[in-house]
This record gives structure tokens, sequence and C-alpha cells, in this order.
């Protein structure tokens, strides 16, 4: 049998920005400058920045022409024309509301939909999903299947919800006379480790969410990687391409609410796109106040030209192959000595497994904010924390996933550069024992995670 030949990027690069390995001592200075805190380092003090996938795609030529094409009118630019058109074509909804950014989207659905005391199921949570359902006065409800937050389990769907627990949920709500204003789903669910549902489950909570008369919105922020796993892992879509697997999720919801920041491959930009005129008149209102007007929601038009482009290239069938296939070869390569990883592998990230990682550790000295605070005092790579300092308050009983997340930007790192990451994770799990745990000295009340300050415990 011959050797498997591993098909190369579908792209080349056109244009390049310069990197540098700063030395150890350096490295160790920064990070306790940071208070260890990867949000808290510098960029320029960062060799791969594997931190976030958010924001920090490579826009290809065919972007960065249509930048130069911005209809910088305060109404009615005629990016924002284009930016509607390609959203209906490829998510099918009508209506289109622009914001700056995911949280933008989320601010404005939270103030439209939630009232005081409403419950809103979702299949675990984003973070900053569940901020804006909790200040707008709602109570988050988890509702995702047991395997979410197992590491070790290898379903293929773990971003699925569990059905009965939404019914039960449902029934309570009844009983209890409580409002549902919507059913929450994100795609490729990122605190399960990038974790996607099925289109079957999906179709059963569409049936749930007709029965009762609640509309389900989906988070589809991660959209075309969930579609590309239905594609390779759901019976029956194999030779369905990605594009027509979006169009078909897009079909069982009412709306979603997009970080174009990721799977639509832009520096900056989100979305609300929906069916419903009532509702998204109210969202009009609202985007006035909070982003902008309701033609360019806080983003310029050259931002708008952009993320109408990158949607249309982000289905393409090659592209997406081998945008989850990069991250599953770092996941292999892991996984293969030993160290412990969330499977199956996710699809815009690795996530390490800091229980097992550092066991040493216990979670009240923040394992996996201790761990990413090593990996980057040992190579310069810069991850972050999903784990217990990424949990809403700190304050609730916490048994749950202690990852460290290894983002992979989209377009951006080459084989190498994924290699290198590998090779000094991997020497750094044969010194795991001298990692130490951390203290927290500081954190804010909301999304503790960006600014939250440790000490090393001696
Ligand atoms: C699933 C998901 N939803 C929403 C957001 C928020 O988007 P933004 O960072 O653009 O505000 C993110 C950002 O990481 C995300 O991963």
């Amino acid at each position: 049998m011959g050797k498997k030949i591993i098909l190369p990027p579908p792209f080349k690069i056109k244009s390049i920005e310069p990197i540098r390995l700063i030395s150890h001592e350096a490295r160790k200075h920064a990070i306790q400058e940071a208070w260890f805190n990867t949000f808290e380092l510098q960029s320029e003090d960062v060799f791969i920045d594997l931190l976030t996938d958010s924001g920090t795609s490579a826009m290809s030529d065919n972007q960065w022409a249509g930048m130069m094409l911005g209809d910088e009118a305060y109404a009615g630019s005629k990016n924002f024309t284009h930016l509607k058109e390609v959203i209906a074509e490829v998510y099918g909804f009508p209506y289109t509301v622009p914001t700056h950014q995911g949280r933008g989207a989320e601010h404005i659905m939270s103030k439209a939909l939630i009232g005081k005391g409403d419950w809103i199921p979702n299949n675990l949570y984003f973070t900053t999903r569940r901020a804006h359902q909790e200040l707008a006065g709602g109570v988050w409800h988890d509702v995702s299947v047991a395997q979410a937050i197992d590491p070790r389990n290898s379903s293929l769907f773990k971003g699925n919800i569990d059905t009965k627990k939404l019914l039960a949920l449902i029934l309570k709500a009844k009983k209890e006379g409580v409002k549902i204003p919507y059913i929450s789903m994100e795609a490729c669910v990122n605190m399960a480790g990038g974790q996607p549902f099925s289109i079957k489950n999906l179709q059963s909570v569409r049936a749930i969410s007709k029965k009762y008369n609640i509309p389900l919105y989906i988070d589809a922020t991660r959209l075309v990687e969930n579609a590309y796993f239905i594609q390779q892992r759901e019976k029956g879509y194999r030779c369905t391409s990605v594009k027509k697997i979006v169009r078909k999720i897009c079909s069982f919801a009412d709306g979603v609410t997009v970080s174009a920041k990721k799977d639509a491959l832009v520096n900056i930009g989100g979305f609300i796109a929906l069916r419903d005129k009532k509702v998204f008149q109210k969202m009009r209102e609202l985007v006035v106040i909070w982003e902008g007007l309701h033609t360019y929601g806080g983003l310029a038009g050259r931002d708008l030209e952009a993320m109408a482009r990158g949607i249309q290239e982000m289905t393409d069938d090659d592209y997406i192959a081998h945008r989850v296939g990069q991250v599953e070869a770092l996941g292999e390569r892991l996984e293969k000595s030993g160290v412990p990883i969330v499977t199956p592998v996710g699809g815009h990230a690795v996530f390490l497994d800091a229980k097992r990682f550092v066991p040493h550790i216990p979670q009240k000295a923040f394992p996996a904010q201790a761990l990413a605070a090593a990996i980057y005092a040992e190579s310069g790579v810069r991850s972050m924390e999903r784990g217990i300092v990424s949990g809403q308050h700190g304050d609730e009983p916490y048994d749950g996933l202690e990852l460290v997340r290894l983002t992979i930007p989209r377009r951006v790192y080459t084989r190498e550069h994924l290699d290198y990451v590998a090779d000094s994770i991997i020497a750094l799990y044969k010194k795991r024992r001298a990692i130490r745990g951390l203290k927290m000295i500081y954190a804010p009340q909301t999304l503790r995670f960006f600014q939250a300050r440790f000490k090393e415990i001696l």
C-alpha cells in the first residue's frame, strides 16, 4: 500500500507578515507581566497565535479587492444590498440586521426577545451569548446531551440537544407559567470542544419547537464547520455539498446570529438573519440605538463587502475540507504521542484536556489556565483557557471540562507551523509535573477570562 497523499491547501500565499520567537527568558517574563492570562500578552511577543480563530483569518485577494469598492454612504450602502442578497442565497433568510460582531447580534436578539425571568434552553453555552441572555433578564438552561462534557466520549454529534431535557424544561415552564422566548442552538459547540449537531437532532428539536410554538434561533457562527461534519459523518450526506447542507440547516430555524469573524473569513463583522418580519422590525429599531444605522450596523461599507465575499467563499468544499483537515492533523499528532485531547477533534480547534495533562493541579488552582501559560513559556505559542475561568461566574460548583484551546486561524498557518506546535506540546507533556497551579488575584464580574489575573503558587 502506498502512503496516503495529503493534499496541500487550495490556495497560495501572496502576502506575508513576519513573526519571531523571543527567548525563553523573555517569554517567562512576558507571561508574568500578563498575569498568567494569555489575553494580556502583547501580540508581538507571540510566535504562533492560536488564541482564537475569531477575526484572525487571512482574507482572499477577492475580498481585498472588494474592500476597495466600499460604498461609505451613511444610509443604503450598495455593499449592504450585496450582503443581504448573499445572506438570502447562502442561509435562505429574507431579513438581515448587520452588527459590528457576534456579541452585537446577541445583544440585539436578547433585547428584542427576552423578558425578565424568561428561560432560554441552550446546548451548553457560549460565553457572550449566555451573558447577553442573562443581562436581558433571562435564565440560561442547559439542554445539551451528557456526552458534551465528556472529553473521552467518542460520539460524533456531541453538540446535539437532549430532546428529553428540552421537553421536560418546556413542560416545567408551562406548569410554572414561565415564558420560553426561543430555543438557542449553537453549531459546533465551542465549550464542548467544537462539537457539531446532526440534522437528525435538529429535525427533532424543530418538531418540538413547532409543537410548542417556540422559535428556534441558531448561533451559526461555525455553521459551515458543522455542515462539513454532517457531510462527513451523517448517513446520507456524503454526496451533498456543504453549501446545500448549510441551507438545509437554516430551513429548520427561525433565524441565526452570526459572528462573521469565524466561518465568514473577515476580521470584523456580524449579523442576525431571520424570517419573521415583526421581529425584524423590532431588531431594526434596536440596532440603530446600539450598533449603527440598520444598513451598516457599526461596520464600514468596505467591511460589509468583505463579509459578503467571505460568505460566498466559506462554503467551498475544498477549502472547508482543508481547514477542518488541518485541525484534525494537529489533533492526530498530539493524540498519537499520548497527549490527552478532546475527541473527536472539533472543527476549529484542538482542545487539550488539562485534567489529564496536569492531574497534579486541582481545579481550584486553575489547571487549564496554568497549562495555557506554560505552553506559551515553553514555545511562544498562544492558546487560551476554556474551563472554570471561562465558566460564567466562578461561584457555581463546577466539575465540567477543563480545557486549553489551540484554535487554528483560517488560511493563516502552514503544516510546518502546526508541526512546531505539536512538537512543543509533546515536549512539555514529558515535563508536565513541573507545571504549577495558579491563584486568582483579580476577576471582573462578567466574562472574567478576558481580564482575570493570576499568581503562580510556589
Ligand atoms: C459560537 C460563538 N458565538 C458568538 C461569539 C461572539 O462573537 P464575537 O466575538 O464576534 O463577538 C463567538 C466568539 O468567539 C463564538 O465562538
